[in-house]
């Protein structure tokens, strides 16, 4: 039997679910501007070497993870895996080098080999932002208030986010050798990934999933008092200005991430509801992101939300669907002329911005008004021979079955002034 379902992992969007996405993107670009970002809108795929220099080679996404491919020339490309590395990578084409600030946001496809499950697709969705070029706590801070008003604006309640330190490159050493002293002494108790782990990523140990390992990582040392002062100054900061805008937070030593890019702070909002476990919906932090060819790595602070996740969450939920748009008008005709003169009604009240669908078929009056059905449409507008001789028509109202014979031009009229009507409801 054919099989029209799409690859594992992707999923087709029909028009009443894209509704709720278009809502999601018509909300973060109403917040995202008032926080001086503007869209930028970067190719789906890139170099190969953008990610795995930009996100790190040893990182789960670039090592299992990515879709790659050669171009006819023999060169690497790469399906996007989250939207971060193309982003500084079309950024180094402007002046953001000089110490000149760009806050971007954008929105779209991204593209991860992973075992598709509730809220985890191949073919996924992200909306974020980046504010690039700048270090300071008040980015961080103000980086995380634009998410906190997006997911509040989405009716999302029951979050929590989490944020933590990475700290930067200098005080990665005493805190890995205090990490690494604690560990190997706790080997013999941890997963075979984390054994691994131990001689390579240490950090990936904090947030591993097995019972066991999180037992002992539980125990682990305040890897942070081996930060410099400097850095535990700035996260102090960032957690000030947190609590100063009233976003609530919780500190979570365990949050690392799993890209290698990231510097200071790092957060997730996380949520359980549609999720079936807690899963992050949002997640981002401060980076610094080495590309092929710059002579130095370029810093920012940004996040993506996944968008699947959130509708999933909304749902769960029980917020109200997008307000329904003025629903087509449709126009029923009785004979050929009717048709003819309902195409160039149709024309003229589309210029005015109104929705109209024409049976265009000749079917009987009950199939067509079958389809006006289906079609969603409140007003009916129907017309035959005797309407046109007399230059009227017969408007329906199916929400109470009601009909009324009005001129041609009172009847535009009507119809517009209905349409206003709702278009003011729904503002
Ligand atoms: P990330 O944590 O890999 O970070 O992804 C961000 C969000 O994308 C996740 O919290 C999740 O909601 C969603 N997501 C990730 N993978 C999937 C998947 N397979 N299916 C559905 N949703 C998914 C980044 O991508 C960073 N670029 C975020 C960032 C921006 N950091 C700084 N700036």
């Amino acid at each position: 039997m054919a099989n029209f379902s799409p690859p594992p992992g992707t999923a087709d969007i029909f028009p009443e679910e894209a509704a709720w996405w278009q809502r999601l993107e018509q909300t973060a670009f109403n917040i995202f501007p008032l926080y001086g970002f503007g869209e930028l809108r970067t190719p789906i795929f890139e170099f190969t070497d953008v990610f795995k220099r930009g996100i790190g080679d040893e990182t789960e996404v670039v090592q299992k993870e990515m879709y790659t491919f050669e171009d006819r020339g023999g060169r690497s490309l790469t399906l996007r895996p989250e939207g971060t590395a193309g982003v500084m990578r079309a950024l180094l084409n402007t002046d953001v080098m000089n110490g000149n600030e760009k806050r971007v946001y954008y929105c779209g496809p991204m593209f991860r080999g992973e075992r598709p499950a509730a809220g985890r697709r191949r073919q996924f969705h992200q909306i974020g932002v980046e504010n690039v070029g700048t270090v300071s706590p008040e980015a961080d801070a103000e980086t995380i208030s634009a998410l906190v008003q997006y997911i509040n604006a989405l009716g999302i309640t029951g979050f929590r986010l989490l944020i933590n330190t990475r700290g930067i490159a200098a005080d990665r050493a005493p805190a890995e050798a205090a990490l690494n002293q604690f560990f190997s002494s706790k080997i013999d108790g941890m997963c075979q990934d984390c054994r691994a782990r131990l001689g390579r990523n240490i950090w990936r140990i904090l947030d591993c999933k097995q019972d066991g390992c999180r037992e002992i990582v539980r125990q682990a040392p305040d890897y942070v008092s081996h930060y410099t002062e400097e850095s535990r100054n700035y996260f102090s900061r960032v957690c000030s200005l947190l609590d100063r805008a009233g976003i609530a937070y919780e500190i979570d030593p365990f949050l690392v991430r799993g890209l290698d890019y990231y510097v200071h702070t790092v957060f997730e909002i996380v949520h359980t509801a549609g999720l079936g476990a807690q899963a992050a919906i949002a997640a981002g932090g401060r980076y610094e992101l080495f590309l092929p060819e710059a002579r130095k790595p370029i810093c920012g602070v940004g996040f993506a939300a996944g968008m699947e996740r959130l509708l999933l969450v909304q749902q769960a939920l029980g917020v109200a669907p997008p307000e329904a748009v003025f629903p087509p008008i449709f126009m029923v005709s009785m004979g050929h002329a009717a048709r003819e003169a309902n195409i160039e009604l149709a024309a003229t009240l589309r210029c005015s911005g109104l929705p109209v669908i024409v049976e265009f078929e000749d079917k009987s009056m009950k199939a067509q008004m079958r389809a006006a059905n289906r079609a969603g449409s409140r007003f009916v507008v129907i017309r035959g021979d005797n309407e046109l001789e007399r230059e009227v028509a017969i408007c329906k109202d199916m929400n109470d079955s009601s009909q009324i014979e009005m001129s041609v031009m009172a009847l535009e009229s009507f119809l517009k002034d209905k349409h206003k009507e709702s278009m003011g409801e729904n503002v």
